[in-house]
């Protein structure tokens, strides 16, 4: 039977930390702090902007983040800046995500992309990464303007699909952002890749999956 299937970008299809790996020679041994600072502070900025009813564009979010980043881990060369932004525009999508969205498509299952990134920015990667061809949609939270976990976000599938949320299965690696879609009512699955450990028991996933290869045997 058919079902909906519908990705988180950043983190789960798409590798954040690719952009570092580019130029790790050239950040030097302080590359992983900086990338770490990096997303933990683009993610605060969301949800911190939602909290208080704002909105700023993911994108702007990022080079501000990085801003901040670069300002706390000064042995990385400021210069290195729009090089990391590029690389950030096309991250390299992980291994298995463009093999997971193919075998998904040829099972006749739909599929999408539901993510805080600004239109451009996920434009810039879903073509980077040649993953558009396997996806029905690209979901961007920019139209209503909050971000990730808000449940108006996750509205987004079940309006362009004219679905109820049960018939959506969603896939993230951030535990965060399962905890929401499970609130909303999406059947879905975690993708633990860094063996991290279990948290918000009360939204727990459906199944907790090490990669997205491992989709293929529980679909
Ligand atoms: C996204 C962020 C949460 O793609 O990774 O929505």
């Amino acid at each position: 039977m058919s079902s909906i299937f519908v990705f988180d970008a950043y983190g789960t299809l798409l590798d954040v930390h690719s952009a570092i790996a580019c130029y790790r020679n050239e950040a030097g041994p302080d590359a992983d702090r900086l990338s770490d600072i990096w997303r933990t502070k683009q993610l605060e900025y969301s949800w911190t902007l939602t909290l208080a009813g704002q909105y700023v564009d993911f994108w702007t979010l990022t080079q501000r983040a990085l801003d901040y980043a670069l300002a706390r881990v000064p042995s990385v060369d400021k210069a290195l800046k729009p090089k990391l932004l590029d690389a950030y525009f096309t991250l390299d999508a992980f291994p298995d995500a463009r093999t997971t969205l193919r075998a998904l498509k040829a099972k006749g299952h739909r599929t999408a992309i539901l993510s805080n990134g600004s239109p451009d920015m996920l434009k810039g990667a879903v073509d980077a990464a040649r993953i558009g061809g396997d996806l029905d949609a690209v979901l961007s939270v920019d139209v209503v303007k909050m971000f990730k976990p808000r449940p108006e976000v996750y509205a987004l599938v079940t309006d362009y699909f004219k679905c109820a949320a049960g018939d959506v299965t969603f896939v993230s690696s951030n535990r965060w952002d399962v905890m929401g879609a499970a609130a909303f009512g999406f059947r879905c699955f975690w993708i633990n890749r860094g063996n991290m450990p279990n948290e918000y028991p009360d939204f727990p996933p459906q199944q907790i999956l090490r990669d997205l290869n491992s989709l293929d045997f529980v679909v």
